[in-house]
């Protein structure tokens, strides 16, 4: 059973936070936006449920695990690599491409996404071209990013395959009826997985997006879907009560009514750091249009307590810290006992260092209380799928309904388009 629970008491009860009629007059508003998205929900809240493309995902990444692949190279950018980053690294070894083949028991993962030469050829100079499997990952199909990163990648598997070699080992996870990606797909023969139109690339971590590189690691699909298909379950029993419904009308309120226009997502596991990552975007693109939106930011536990909570504790009274906290970590080790005598060490042994972690997440959850700094906890039971599929889906329900409050379109990103035009333009492509 999934174990993900929200705690929103230090909005309310916090000297800076909201007052509970505040909430209570929203309810109406949050009760049409939950209506209005149950009534006619987005693709993403279909796929948990139909498990949409799992099959053939795991079908492909079946055949890529059976060829002995040595390295699987992803390649694709915002919301077509985000969402399967965060999967791999909250769900993998912290070190999965650095173990031995047999421990791994499939291919190293690599992420193409920025077009910054020195990852490239990095992960050129570490994977081996004949043992590659390639996943171009773009919906529109025309990425300058990724198709330049494609480019490459093609050329050094020609090279080293021949161009039968290449197209065997290429996949193009993409819309299923247009794009240029789908036009040299066709061209080549190369094996196709669809992203369905109705799903934009911030909300398909449950597509092929995700699932396919989720299977190549040999993550359980099926766990994480039914860990979204149960919060699936839940909204639509708890509608305006669900507490990512909640959570999303909190948010709104907090920004537009007292200035808390920055959110702050700080993760209390390392393997949790590129959630955060994903959630910055899928907050950003959803909401940041016609002026409105809050600033999501994304932080790591224990560690940016040494770097940004002066900030949060002292700062402008501009933010709400998000904490997502792990009960069971995957691993934990004992701290030894030793220097008993020096008081600044000697009181650490004894306990583990998971303890040592959640202990100061928790003090800093209370010491930013006391402050008067508006903060709210996610707590996982444990990182795994279920968990995770969960966590993914509610975020992604939270984003859409804060967008119905904020008044706009949480599914287009047009402010991203004056940049690209300029790109093409000044790289050539006809009809700029
Ligand atoms: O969320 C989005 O829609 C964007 O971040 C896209 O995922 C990103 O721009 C990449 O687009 P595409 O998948 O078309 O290459």
């Amino acid at each position: 059973m999934a174990e993900v629970t929200f705690d929103y008491g230090n909005l309310v009860e916090v000297e800076g936070g909201l007052r509970g009629d505040e909430l209570d007059e929203a309810r109406p508003r949050l009760r049409e936006a939950v209506e209005e998205l149950l009534g006619s929900p987005p693709g993403f809240m279909r796929l948990p449920k139909t498990g949409e493309y799992a099959e053939a995902s795991v079908r492909v990444a079946d055949e890529i695990r059976g060829s002995g692949a040595t390295d699987f190279i992803h390649v694709g950018i915002g919301g077509s690599a985000l969402g399967p980053m965060a999967l791999q690294k909250a769900l993998n070894h912290p070190f999965y491409n650095a173990l031995s083949a047999e421990t791994r028991r499939g291919p190293r993962i690599h992420f193409a996404e920025n077009t910054d030469p020195n990852t490239l050829a990095a992960i050129l100079g570490v994977a081996d071209p004949t043992s590659t499997w390639v996943n171009l990952v773009t919906k529109s199909g025309s990425t300058a990013e990724t198709m330049a990163n494609f480019l490459a990648i093609r050329d050094w598997l020609v090279d080293a395959l021949g161009n039968f070699g290449y197209q065997g080992r290429t996949v193009a996870t993409t819309d299923p009826e247009e794009g240029f990606l789908k036009e040299i797909a066709d061209r080549e023969d190369l094996t196709v997985l669809p992203i369905p139109k109705d799903v934009g690339g911030r909300f398909s971590v449950l597509t092929p997006v995700g699932l396919l590189p989720a299977a190549v690691a040999n993550l359980d699909v099926e766990a994480l879907l039914a860990g979204a298909a149960r919060c699936v379950d839940e909204v639509n029993e708890q509608r305006d009560e669900h507490p990512a419904v909640v959570g999303a009308a909190m948010h709104y309120l907090l920004d537009t009514t007292r200035g808390r226009n920055v959110r702050v997502m700080m993760t209390y596991a390392d393997a949790l750091e590129r959630l955060a990552a994903w959630f910055v975007q899928l907050w950003a693109e959803s909401l940041g249009k016609d002026g409105k939106g809050s600033t999501p930011h994304g932080a790591v536990g224990t560690t940016d307590q040494h770097s940004q909570v002066q900030l949060y504790m002292q700062g402008p009274q501009d933010k709400v810290v998000e904490i997502v906290e792990v009960e069971d970590h995957p691993r934990d080790l004992p701290i030894p006992e030793a220097y008993e005598d020096l008081e600044g060490v000697g009181y650490l042994g004894g306990h583990t260092m998971a303890e040592l972690l959640n202990v100061e997440c928790d003090a800093t959850r209370k010491a930013l209380t006391e402050a008067g700094r508006p903060n709210s906890t996610i707590k996982l039971g444990a990182v795994n799928e279920e968990n995770l599929g969960y966590l993914l889906q509610a975020l992604e329900v939270q984003t859409a309904i804060a967008g119905s409050l904020y008044g706009v379109n949480a599914f287009d990103q047009p402010g991203v388009e004056a940049g690209k035009q300029i790109t093409y333009k000044r790289m050539g492509r006809p009809g700029y």
